[in-house]
């Protein structure tokens, strides 16, 4: 079976990041199966995909927070035959506050999203990439993952679970024909909240801010070449250099200046999965 009688599963795809990813990968042939909470933007999108790219395209409705729904996920895949080559663990939620101003809830769910479901539905999704082989595992963490940043506390740990998550199966998998890779991205402008935020942050940040239209094709183009760590944009990598040449009172200084300016935005109509949450890298 070649990869374009198989499937692509994106998590969080009817918008932002994953609504680029699915689009970029439509864009190559690639079938699709798009999952994401029940709304009317996966039947939206997957109507738009099939109309312009003629690729298969399934969606399925998921709270991916539910465990019981990452397992009614894989099995309503298993059951409609739909082999599977491409995982895309992409839903995620982040925060802009401190700790102590994040409700017990909120941080519960926004672990069960960032580290269980992704976590969950790659063990479930294995097997079956073994069987299609070759195949790939495509894991969105985040910049966060190497910081230690005020505010996105946890958040940066989730995502630094995701990396090492990643970086470690990669070494079990390789030899299956499984590629595991990981993208850490800075600050997209994914969604209104993230971006009336980012507008508000300084010169060096505002710069390196990526609309996620730009970084799709970067990162789909990274993993089908088997990259293990994909940091798409100039300024994100130079960051990474610097972060390995300053000393660290300075990262210090620079991180709690940059932490002061970033508040959240409160935007009335925003669901709870997003209103705590504006995503930011
Ligand atoms: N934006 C950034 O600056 C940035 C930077 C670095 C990394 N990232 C990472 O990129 C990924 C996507 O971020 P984004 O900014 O594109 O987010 P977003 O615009 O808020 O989109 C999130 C997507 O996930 C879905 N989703 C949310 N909660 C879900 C749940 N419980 N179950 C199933 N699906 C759920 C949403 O579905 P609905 O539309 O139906 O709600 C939506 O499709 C995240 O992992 C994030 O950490 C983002």
């Amino acid at each position: 079976m070649n990869r374009f009688s198989c499937y692509t599963l994106v998590t969080g795809a009817s918008d932002g990041f994953g609504k680029a990813l699915a689009i970029e990968c439509a864009r190559r042939g690639m079938n699709l199966i798009l999952v994401a909470l029940p709304g009317p933007g996966l039947h939206h999108l997957a109507n738009f995909i099939k109309k312009n790219f003629f690729v298969e395209v399934r969606f399925f409705e998921a709270d991916l927070t539910i465990e019981a729904e990452c397992y009614q996920l894989y099995s309503n895949i298993a059951k409609h035959h739909l082999p599977v080559n491409v995982l895309v663990n992409n839903a995620g939620t982040g925060n802009t506050q401190m700790f102590t101003e994040s409700s017990p809830e909120f941080i519960t769910q926004q672990i069960k999203l960032n580290v269980l479901a992704s976590t969950l539905l790659t063990r479930l999704f294995v097997p079956e990439l073994q069987r299609h082989t070759p195949a790939h595992i495509l894991n969105v963490g985040s910049l966060c993952s190497f910081f230690y940043l005020p505010k996105k506390q946890v958040y940066g740990a989730t995502k630094s679970f995701i990396y090492f998550f990643s970086k470690s199966l990669r070494k079990e998998l390789k030899y299956d024909g499984v590629s595991v890779s990981v993208v850490c991205p800075g600050g997209m402008n994914t969604n209104l909240s993230v971006s009336l935020m980012n507008r508000k942050a300084n010169f060096l940040s505002r710069i390196s801010f990526l609309n996620p239209e730009r970084v799709a094709p970067i990162v789909i183009d990274k993993m089908l070449k088997g990259k293990e760590v994909i940091i798409p944009g100039l300024v994100n990598q130079v960051s990474m250099l610097l972060d390995k040449l300053l000393p660290a009172f300075v990262k210090n200084i620079l991180t709690d200046k940059l932490m002061k300016r970033l508040k959240p935005v409160n935007i009335p109509t925003v669901q709870i999965h997003k209103d705590s949450s504006p995503m930011a890298a």
